[in-house]
């Protein structure tokens, strides 16, 4: 038996819900507004859920709706325990949480632990208490450099452009200490070698969980922990961010980049591991951005995080033999160490799938970018006939798809957006020059026609505005209509829980495949992928799902285009 016709997997019809799982994910912002102030909220969400559930996914996970003076989109939080008023009450959730729990609804909340905001009580407390007080151990408080301490204490820059570091001016008027920030100079990095901070995070954690959540996705989960003494980065790119690592060994890549990957953070997810097992059925998905693929499986063994994104899939070159590695790489590996995979095209730091794959290899920005209305113009026919190929290539896949909202209806990116709308930090810190990540945040189309925005809400106010292109995308123009975007997910995510197929019996189908497509069996159902450029004929046995809405018995599968053929 060739190796690539080997079962990479085996059926586990007891698999824990997590392992199997379609999440959606909720950007409270832009979901639905039902005050009609422009900005989505919780009431709007759950008069939207009725939705999800005819969707067929399986949970939610929201980006952060905590208390927050949004200066990064809600992940800069002054308060873990509230919910922002600008997205409703503690009890607003409640009903939905009720409302979710009722159709069946998992709910995954998010939790920032790496930063928090410069407006939270603790960093107010910090900047208001003296130099090595036990209020300024919660974060990184140094000296700065130089005569007069007037530089950085080390080399490092922040994600979102220009220093990591910021200078306060202490009580008595004087330049003060620096803190550091890895992130906007309003999202200070927490000190998580201060056992006080960890308690504070147990507390936090099991608040939402005795409110009846079933999990979290955690923030930058890979940088919680600093290498001791804040050694200046090695590694220097521009930005210092984290995709060159992955090809220094583990040792190399610690010290090269002193804030991503330190040994230390994992007591800190054990730790919180130690709390969520406190519960039942309980789970929690890192955000780790680590490469490679056995350095990002250390975050989920049996005591750390349940699953963790995987982000070289959802980077991935968009081609037959760099999926296969992909994929084969990510079941080899994430099984080595007991947990399942997870696939994700889109999400709210990225640009939208469907604008993406129609952008050249040479000419797509690098994570978090974004499109620049001056660049070169997507091919959004191809962009969304690629999208719907793709997805429908890693929803047969086993293991647990995120979706992120908006890509149920092939939404493309509002890459036109115009510099005045623009409020993601990256934006301004680096004045323009990386535009940012507001192109996958616009609020999304409901009703054609109905308001300015569509249908999210009537009064047509919108906290950034849709492009004119986003009226045909519009869920009321998709809802039962053969071949739309919306009604191929309802199909795939159908077709999938019939078949079982996120904890499926998966193994690649060389009889199937050549250099142009890919194919693989996951308990009896065949997905087969062209990527072109010749159209191929139909494998024998019942159709289940295309994404070629006219593919007939006598038709080939064309360029870009997907099966599920029964067999
Ligand atoms: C994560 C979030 C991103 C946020 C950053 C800082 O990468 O996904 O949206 O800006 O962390 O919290």
């Amino acid at each position: 038996m060739s190796e690539s016709s080997q079962f990479l997997t085996t059926n586990n019809p007891a698999a824990e819900w997590w392992r199997t799982s379609v999440i959606y994910q909720i950007y409270p912002r832009s979901f639905a507004d039902a005050d009609g102030d422009g900005l989505g909220d919780l009431k709007g969400i759950t008069s939207r859920l009725d939705s999800l559930a005819s969707l067929g996914i399986d949970a939610i996970w929201f980006s952060p709706f905590f208390k927050s003076p949004q200066k990064d989109a809600g992940y800069d939080i002054s308060d873990y325990r509230l919910i922002d008023p600008i997205f409703g009450t503690n009890e607003d959730f409640e009903i939905l949480l009720e409302k979710a729990k009722s159709l069946g609804i998992r709910i995954i909340v998010d939790i920032v632990p790496n930063h928090t905001s410069d407006q939270h009580a603790w960093f107010q407390a910090a900047i208001n208490s003296a130099p090595g007080s036990s209020e300024r151990a919660y974060y990184h408080f140094k000296d700065g450099k130089g005569v007069n301490g007037e530089l950085p204490p080390n080399n490092w820059q922040s994600i979102f452009g220009g220093p990591a570091w910021s200078r306060i001016t202490e009580a008595d008027g004087s330049p003060g200490q620096w803190y550091l920030h890895l992130f906007d100079s309003s999202q200070p990095d927490l000190n998580w070698e201060n056992p006080a901070v960890a308690d504070e995070f147990d507390e936090i954690l099991r608040f939402w969980l005795r409110k009846g959540v079933d999990g979290f996705r955690v923030d930058v989960a890979h940088g919680m922990v600093k290498r001791a003494g804040l050694p200046d980065a090695t590694i220097y790119d521009e930005n210092l961010r984290e995709r060159p690592i992955s090809n220094l060994t583990m040792q190399e890549a610690e010290e090269a980049v002193p804030y991503w990957g330190q040994p230390g953070v994992h007591e800190a997810i054990r730790r919180f591991r130690r709390v969520i097992d406190e519960f039942e059925d309980r789970a929690m998905c890192a955000e780790a951005s680590m490469s490679p693929l056995p350095r990002l499986a250390m975050w989920v063994r049996p005591d750390e995080y349940h699953q963790s994104f995987n982000f070289d899939y959802m980077h991935g070159e968009y081609d037959p033999a760099a999926i296969k590695k992909i994929v084969t790489d990510s079941i080899v590996e994430y099984t080595k160490v007991g947990a399942s995979s997870t696939w994700v095209m889109s999400n709210h730091d990225g640009i939208r799938h469907a604008t993406r794959l129609g952008i050249a290899p040479e000419n797509t920005p690098r994570p978090g970018d974004g499109i620049h209305p001056t660049d070169p113009a997507p091919d959004e026919a191809l962009g969304l006939r690629r999208a719907r190929a793709a997805t429908s290539f890693m929803l047969g896949l086993p293991g647990s798809s995120y979706l992120y909202q908006g890509e149920e209806l092939g939404l493309p990116e509002a890459w036109q957006l115009e510099g005045k709308y623009r409020q993601d930090p990256t934006y301004a810190r680096t004045k323009g020059e990386r535009i940012g990540r507001d192109g996958c945040r616009v609020p999304l189309p409901w009703e054609a026609g109905v308001g300015a925005a569509n249908g999210f809400n009537t009064t047509g106010e919108s906290w950034l505005p849709q492009p004119a292109n986003y009226r045909v995308f519009s869920r009321n123009l998709q809802e039962g209509v053969a071949g739309s975007t919306l009604e191929l997910y309802k199909r795939l995510l159908k077709e999938r829980k019939l078949f079982g197929l996120g904890a499926g019996a998966f193994r690649w189908a060389d009889e199937y495949q050549d250099k142009n497509t890919l194919a693989y069996i996951n308990n009896g159902v065949l997905v087969l992928m062209n990527f072109g450029p010749d159209a191929i004929a139909l494998p024998a046995g019942e159709v289940l799902v295309t994404t070629q809405h006219d593919l007939t018995a006598e038709r080939e599968l064309e360029h870009d285009q997907v099966v599920w053929i029964k067999l």
